[in-house]
């Protein structure tokens, strides 16, 4: 198997997702020079805290080096300067290149011109491929399989590319039935919904946490400010739906978040034993320390 470029969840084969996992475990730790001579851009259009500084610590375990743009304005960008340029521009400072940026479709514009490997680490409201990598990596080790789960995603799946992008992933596995839980404004879009279908999965949309119970694991994520076109609206639904404690320990049901977390999930629900999102966060380190090393190595051994 070899890739150099992972733009979307679809990139990926099931073996290769498999793969990944694999290679996530045994990262646990580890310190390796699987990047050395490397240098890496991150370059971050986008605020981030978890993603930039969990593909930079796992550069740093790898043994590679770190250039980064954390704040577009800082850029030429600023200028005018358009992202093909700019990429035209970084790839020959760095040999691997991370990118987020606000755009839907913006990975696949970088792709277009570059071929040294590029990650994309979310474009706008489209996907979020290296979250869905250790969102699964993270259901797989909570709950000891990827098939035959009740998965409820929430509380908007119409603007969270980490629901779209996870959602997809757990199609290569099983028997999942996956229900989205959100206001009636805020369905996953049609496109999201027909890609599922296609795929084979069963899915149900539901207005309310009744069911929470009968769910393994409860994926829930904020609603993407950024993303409303109206700020009343989000203003008005932001507390609609909000796992407190009394629910999570309702239930066995795992809860994940990709985080930042916002009122979601209540902060006593933090130390039960549920409450997965901190795990999920250390698997990040792992699962993109374990994609670094695949592309490093397929592009350049
Ligand atoms: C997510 C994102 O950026 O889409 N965060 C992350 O990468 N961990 C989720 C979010 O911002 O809500």
């Amino acid at each position: 198997m070899k890739r150099t470029q992972l733009i979307t969840t679809a990139d990926l084969s099931k073996e290769e997702v498999d793969f990944l996992m694999e290679e996530g475990g045994k990262m646990r730790n580890q310190r390796t020079d699987d990047l050395k001579g490397l240098v890496c851009a991150t370059l971050f259009f986008e605020p981030s805290t978890r993603t930039r500084l969990s593909f930079e610590s796992a550069i740093h375990r790898l043994g590679g080096s770190v250039i980064t743009i954390a704040d577009s304005k800082s850029t030429s960008m600023k200028k005018g300067e358009t992202l093909e340029d700019t990429i035209r521009v970084i790839e020959k400072y760095a040999d691997i290149i991370i990118m987020r940026h606000p755009e839907a479709g913006s990975a696949e514009r970088a792709a277009k011109v570059t071929q040294k490997p590029l990650i994309n680490a979310g474009d706008g409201g489209n996907e979020h491929p290296t979250q869905a990598l250790l969102d699964l990596y993270t259901i797989k080790r909570e709950l000891g399989r990827l098939d035959n789960l009740q998965a409820g995603f929430g509380f908007d799946p119409k603007h969270s590319r980490t629901i779209r992008s996870l959602a997809f992933m757990l199609t290569h596995y099983k028997n999942n039935e996956f229900t989205f839980v959100c206001p009636e404004s805020l369905v996953p879009k049609e496109d999201m919904l027909n890609n599922l279908e296609g795929r084979g999965a069963t899915f149900n949309i539901a207005h309310n946490l009744d069911d929470y119970p009968k769910f393994d694991l409860f994926y829930a994520n904020r609603l993407q400010e950024e993303r409303f076109a109206d700020h009343d609206e989000f203003e008005a639904l932001r507390k609609k739906f909000v796992i407190t404690r009394k629910l999570a320990e309702s239930s066995q049901t795992k809860v994940l978040n990709p985080l930042p977390r916002i009122d979601e999930i209540m902060i006593d629900v933090d130390d039960l034993e549920q409450a997965a999102y901190f795990r999920q966060v250390e698997n990040g380190l792992y699962m993109r320390m374990a994609l670094l090393k695949y592309l490093a190595t397929s592009y350049y051994q």
